[in-house]
């Protein structure tokens, strides 16, 4: 396992909060409190930009709402 499993990430963010992440992960990483934990806590494995359209990143979002 590289990052965090996603299973129930809506308990711990917001839907906002997650399509930041998956639009612009190096951005949150830089700048967002929550993210920069995370980085630390996965022993600075950085979350690569996938470069994905906001309509693939919202299907995602919403498919994550199902796990
Ligand atoms: C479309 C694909 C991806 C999605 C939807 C996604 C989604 C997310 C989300 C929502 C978080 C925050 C989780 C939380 O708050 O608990 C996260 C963090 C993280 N992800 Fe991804 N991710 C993707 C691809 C990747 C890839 C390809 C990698 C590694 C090669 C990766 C590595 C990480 C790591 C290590 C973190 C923790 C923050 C950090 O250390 O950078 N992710 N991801």
């Amino acid at each position: 396992m590289i990052g965090p499993a996603l299973k129930g990430v809506y308990d711990r963010r917001s839907p906002e909060w997650v399509m930041n992440m998956i639009l612009n992960p190096d951005g949150m990483l830089k700048e967002d409190p929550i993210a920069k934990a995370l980085l630390k806590e996965y022993n600075n494995a950085v979350m690569l930009n996938q470069n994905l359209s906001e309509e693939d990143a919202r299907a995602i979002v919403e498919y994550l709402r199902t796990l």
